[in-house]
């Protein structure tokens, strides 16, 4: 009985469901058949305010171009009041009243900034992601936007590439769930709740590949390395229902992304059946004639439309060339008119035609921003997002956590004190006034301790102004804490580095304060991994604290006082130099793989294969014991679960949080297949002393990849699994797929 009510309920849900999309579907074909080809167009065309502009302004009359239903999208215009007089330009005095839709790139906060989104993945912690982006949305919504060029999910193996600091490191498996998590805290699971807004997956496709790290460069990769590494997260991410898709300013295989056919019709639209609309990157159509693939920008905004882009952002080639293509025949107007509607369909969902001011309300906008949720979360976030990378014993006592008691503490480094470059890149409208440093943090965490506070370098010139003060505060202390890393600029879009050793004069600055043989704590604040060898074997403890936003300082603080036991491991390998680049954890073995004692086996003659710190890596403050890796069986039928077990106990005296990973490796495959691949991982939080048993599933969905043919199949064959605190640290145990 229960379950025929269910079911009948379930049938009229559906059944309104439909009859309101379909309702939706009538109003658009009607507005449609109103509009102008010139109207359909401006539907189609994204442009950018006054503010915060990522690129070459083309246009400042977009105001104008508002009122005339030429620009029907704005980005970078942002605050409830400014998006609301622009709204009522749209709705009052255009012909037709369609609503604006308001993007804007809230990559990692909207004014309370959280970890830049490198910095998050490393806590591996899928609930605190989803969080962020919720809270994120729920601050961007209050300052009437619609929509976010959020989530980026380029893998990226290469941080000579700025842009690393935006995605989730080098592992697709990882990189996929923490998009899933993405999109699900913007978009949530109703547009009309005006706490959501659009996501928008980028940069499609395999923008992260830029050959030698260089930004923008092009990118050529076998379909293989294509499906099996890059594309992953975009597909989860459109799997998790995200709205939007914005192309990459790349070619991949000789065609840039916004006219390619085989990445936005075949695989996006017609493998994946993606329905939403898809954005170009900023003028990434106009840039078409440039890669030399499009004569002219009238051709270039042909193969942008005929490949399958609905929107053209900042561009200006679909308002300035598409009317004329159209009467050529070269675009058709049905073609036109699919765009207009997947687009017109977000605007109906996000309620926009109901209440096109629903997102501006200056009320709930000052009770949003930076509120006490907000500014804890940044905290949390920021926390659990640090790596603690070394922790050596300095008179037989790990030099962190630091002891409260510490009387004198010399605070050295441009990092020590700066609020605008904690914030990272794309920090969107971050208030930098709003920052809490870690002079600041400590300052109040040590009320009795003597602090003294010196900048000593530069990150962006060499001078060795400062160095004698800082080595005088630092000969008077009893500790050196130095922060020293990345100023926001040298990461970010437009900002590879061929060299990844500490910028300016930091390292000489580092150097000599460690001739003076005082213990030394390094906090290092980067967009990437930096080559710190040299730190890794003179400094005793070092502390990787990425840019952690709004709460960057009592964050660090949290974690340097042992208020809070650091938990995050890396998602991206440190090279030892950039020589080593591209280095990640998924290598193949080669034909001749290293021996120590054989010459001819691949290796370099001047460093080691292994990387500084391995992909998965990062200590505690406490330690933990895995127990022996019990399997349930050792083979598997192609429909049977393997059960892998282990316990894992907290050895040491201060609970944690431990995430055990689970790699595979496939023996034997009609393609080659990498020594470890990431099928699974757990976060335990153990108390001092306790111990828990967990238990991973595998089945051959898991063990899956391209064959020769392309397809994606489960191969019979022998396997290794290996469980573990690292992509090093591993035990393990075979089994077999029969
Ligand atoms: C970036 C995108 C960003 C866009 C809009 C471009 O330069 O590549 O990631 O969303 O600008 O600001």
């Amino acid at each position: 009985m229960k379950q025929t009510i269910l079911i009948l309920f379930l049938f009229i849900g559906l059944q309104s469901l439909f009859a309101q999309s379909d309702k939706t579907e009538q109003k658009i074909d009607k507005l449609l058949s109103k509009m102008t080809l010139e109207e359909k167009i401006g539907q189609l065309t994204l442009y950018t305010s006054g503010w915060d502009q990522t690129g070459p302004v083309l246009r400042d009359s977009y105001k104008e171009d508002v009122k005339s239903g030429r620009c029907g999208n704005l980005f970078n215009a942002h605050t409830a009041k400014y998006n609301y007089d622009l709204q009522k330009i749209a709705v009052e005095e255009t012909r037709l009243g369609i609503p604006l839709l308001f993007g804007y790139d809230v990559i990692h906060g909207y004014k309370t900034i959280f970890p830049i989104p490198l910095a998050e993945a490393c806590s591996w912690d899928l609930e605190l992601t989803e969080k962020s982006a919720r809270l994120a949305a729920k601050e961007a919504t209050a300052g009437g936007l619609h929509w976010t060029f959020n989530p980026m999910v380029d893998i990226a193996r290469d941080p000579r590439w700025g842009r690393i600091a935006e995605g989730a490191g080098e592992d697709p498996y990882l990189g996929s769930l923490i998009g899933v998590a993405k999109v699900k805290g913007i978009q949530g699971d109703d547009f009309s709740d005006k706490h959501t807004m659009l996501a928008c997956v980028k940069h499609f496709a395999a923008y992260g590949a830029a050959q030698a790290g260089r930004d923008y460069h092009t990118v050529d990769m076998s379909d293989r390395t294509l499906r099996e590494v890059y594309l992953p997260p975009y597909k989860a991410a459109i799997d998790a229902g995200a709205a939007t898709v914005m192309t990459s300013f790349n070619e991949v295989d000789g065609v840039p992304a916004s006219g390619s056919n085989y990445l936005l019709e075949n695989i996006l639209r017609k493998e994946w059946g993606f329905k939403g609309f898809i954005v170009t990157d900023y003028t990434s159509i106009n840039e078409m004639v440039h890669h030399g693939f499009a004569a002219d920008e009238k051709h270039a905004g042909e193969l942008a439309l005929n490949a399958g882009v609905d929107m053209d952002m900042q561009g200006a080639v679909f308002q300035n060339h598409l009317q004329e293509s159209v009467k050529e025949g070269k675009v058709s107007e049905k073609d036109i008119d699919e765009a207009v509607r997947r687009i017109l369909r977000y605007k109906h969902k996000l309620g926009l035609f109901e209440d096109p001011y629903r997102y501006s309300d200056e009320k709930r906008e000052k009770e949003v921003m930076f509120s006490e949720e907000m500014m804890e979360h940044a905290r949390d976030a920021g926390r659990k997002s640090i790596v603690l990378l070394k922790n050596e014993a300095v008179e037989g006592q790990p030099l962190l956590p630091l002891s409260k008691s510490t009387a004198k503490i010399a605070l050295i480094g441009p990092l020590a004190d700066n609020k605008e470059d904690v914030l990272g890149s794309w920090h969107a409208s971050g208030d930098v006034s709003k920052v809490v440093t870690l002079r600041k943090a400590l300052t109040d965490a040590l009320p009795k301790a003597e602090i003294t506070y010196i900048e000593g370098a530069k990150m962006d010139n060499n001078t060795e102004e400062g160095f004698e003060a800082a080595i005088e505060a630092s000969k008077n202390a009893d500790i050196v804490i130095m922060a020293i890393g990345e100023n926001y600029r040298q990461n970010g879009e437009a900002a590879s580095r061929s060299n990844l050793d500490l910028p300016g004069g930091q390292q000489a600055l580092l150097e000599a304060i460690h001739a003076i043989g005082k213990p030394i704590i390094t906090v290092v604040m980067a967009g990437r991994p930096l080559t710190i060898s040299w730190m890794d074997e003179n400094i005793p403890a070092i502390v990787n604290a990425w840019h952690l936003g709004t709460m960057a300082g009592p964050a660090i603080v949290d974690v340097l006082l042992g208020d809070y036991n650091p938990s995050a491991k890396l998602v991206i390998t440190f090279p030892r130099n950039v020589g080593q680049i591209p280095i990640y954890y998924a290598m193949k073995n080669t034909g001749r793989p290293f021996k120590a004692t054989d010459k001819y086996t691949s290796k370099y003659i001047d460093v080691p294969n292994e990387p500084l710190y391995p992909f998965g890596y990062g200590l505690s403050y406490t330690t933990y014991e895995y127990g022996d890796l019990k399997l349930n069986k050792t083979e598997i039928g192609m429909d049977e679960t393997l059960e892998v077990s282990v316990k894992i106990t907290n050895t040491g005296k201060v609970d944690g949080v431990e995430t055990v990973q689970l790699y595979i490796r496939d023996l034997v495959g009609s393609t080659t297949r990498p020594v470890k691949d990431l099928k699974g991982f757990r976060q335990v939080k153990l108390k001092a002393g306790a111990d828990e048993t967990i238990t991973f599933k595998l089945t051959s969905e898991d063990l899956k990849y391209y064959n020769q043919q392309m397809e994606l199949v489960a191969e019979k064959g022998d396997f290794k699994v290996f469980v573990g605190s690292s992509s090093v640290d591993v035990m393990e145990a075979d089994f077999t797929l029969k």
